[in-house]
């Protein structure tokens, strides 16, 4: 697939891979090795960018922030451009210095403490999950639990009303469908965009938040005069966005791990280091968050190639964590590894801010499995769901082989 090099840029090799196309999205990592050893960046000729799928350079490019900004937005479109579908994220659209001031307030709201008081009660709830799913023979991995255990945690954190939360997962697959180009992926799941939109514009007003949720404590960093009211309801926003998607994803694909490697959960213990461990491989072995973009401030040069001001470089976060230059036996899911220094929650100050949230999650819910099972086995064959950047999965049919 790789044709002849840049004439103005000699060691720029052009890849023909769409990586927005449904055969790439469908199995990413068929064509990663492709990207890693064609050279350590790459043009990509279907969307008209650069391409970076090392660890090395995923990591320098997200390290870089003041040369490879967001505020231009991190999907295909540039913001300075083009109109964004939604007024931008006042963090992962945002650079320093008003990047510094949102996320030092937004790093309050879920702040350790805050998490630790929401434990016990997220444990048991996962053990409550775990002892209905164990009664049943079979049942859907992603469905009945990937799905089923954020929704029961998440949206009482923030403080959600009631009524509509379903919508939450259809937001977060617009928004991630976002981030590429405007392809049938992203048009078919705009379906049922307007109901989820306005749903969620609802959700993150004041008074339809809950008075002891996160939501709430955001507005009330607002009355001390750390943000507007305006931002606020915004910065709830990205707590919807980013919140839901991104851990139902990242426990369905460690789920799918246990199915391909069944060796491994026996592997796994109760205790927290040994949960820990599991997720992390999880996030390194199959990337929930695919790809990034960044947009050059100005030119500036990667890996001896000259990047003109305003290019987009795609940021193959998913590449990056099986690249053999930085991981021995990358393509193997192993519990006992330690995959710290995995892309799969970013690098540098766009570093996920959830993350303590969905390690929390990841944690009570793989520890009350433990508790209960050796083995989780496949009872049917995967069905994949397309996504401009999620590694989706839409249905994962489990067994579950007792304790005992
Ligand atoms: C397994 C679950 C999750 C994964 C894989 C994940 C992944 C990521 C990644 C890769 C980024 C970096 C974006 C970039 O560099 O442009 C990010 C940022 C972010 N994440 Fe997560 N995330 C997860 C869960 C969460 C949760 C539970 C929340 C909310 C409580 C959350 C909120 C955010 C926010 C607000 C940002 C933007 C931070 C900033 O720009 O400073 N994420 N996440």
């Amino acid at each position: 697939m790789q044709s002849s090099a840049n004439i103005s840029q000699p060691k720029l090799p052009r890849l023909e891979i769409d990586p927005f196309s449904e055969s790439f999205l469908t199995d990413p990592f068929r064509y990663h090795p492709q990207m890693r050893d064609v050279g350590p960046i790459f043009w990509l000729d279907s969307i008209g960018a650069y391409g970076v799928a090392r660890h090395e350079e995923v990591t320098q490019v997200l390290k870089n922030h003041e040369t490879f900004v967001s505020s231009r937005g991190v999907g295909l479109a540039d913001f300075a451009k083009e109109k964004p579908f939604r007024p931008p994220s006042l963090l992962l659209e945002a650079d320093p210095p008003l990047h510094d001031r949102t996320r030092n307030l937004m790093n309050r709201i879920v702040a350790m403490p805050v998490l630790k008081a929401l434990e016990n009660d997220w444990r048991g709830k996962a053990k409550t999950l775990v002892a209905e799913l164990i009664e049943k023979d079979t049942f859907d991995a992603v469905t009945d639990l990937a799905e089923e255990f954020p929704m029961r945690v998440f949206p009482d954190a923030v403080g959600l009303m009631d009524e509509g939360r379903d919508h939450l997962l259809t937001y977060a697959s617009i928004v991630f469908n976002a981030f590429g180009p405007k392809n049938e992926i992203f048009h078919s799941g705009m379906a049922d965009a307007d109901a989820a939109i306005s749903w969620v514009t609802e959700a993150c007003k004041r008074e339809n938040l809950k008075p002891d949720g996160w939501g709430e404590a955001v507005f009330q960093s607002a009355d001390r005069g750390d943000c507007t009211h305006a931002e606020a309801e915004r910065l709830v926003r990205s707590l919807l966005s980013a919140g839901v998607d991104t851990t139902v994803n990242g426990i369905s694909n460690l789920m799918y791990g246990f199915t391909q490697f069944p060796d491994e959960f026996g592997k796994m213990d109760t205790s927290q280091s040994s949960t820990r461990r599991a997720f992390n491989e999880g996030l390194r072995w199959r990337s929930t968050v695919q790809t990034f973009f960044r947009t050059a401030a100005h030119e500036t040069s990667l890996a001896g190639v000259t990047i003109p001001e305003g290019s987009k470089v795609l940021t193959f976060l998913a590449a990056a964590n099986r690249d053999e230059r930085r991981w021995d036996n990358p393509e193997a899911f192993s519990v006992t590894r330690n995959a710290s220094g995995h892309v799969g929650f970013g690098h540098g100050i766009h570093v996920c801010l959830g993350q303590m949230v969905a390690r929390m999650e990841a944690d009570a819910l793989l520890s009350a499995l433990r508790e209960k099972i050796t083995r989780i086995t496949s009872a049917g064959p995967p069905v994949i769901r397309l996504n401009n950047t999620l590694c989706s999965i839409a249905s994962l049919p489990v067994k579950l082989e007792k304790v005992g």
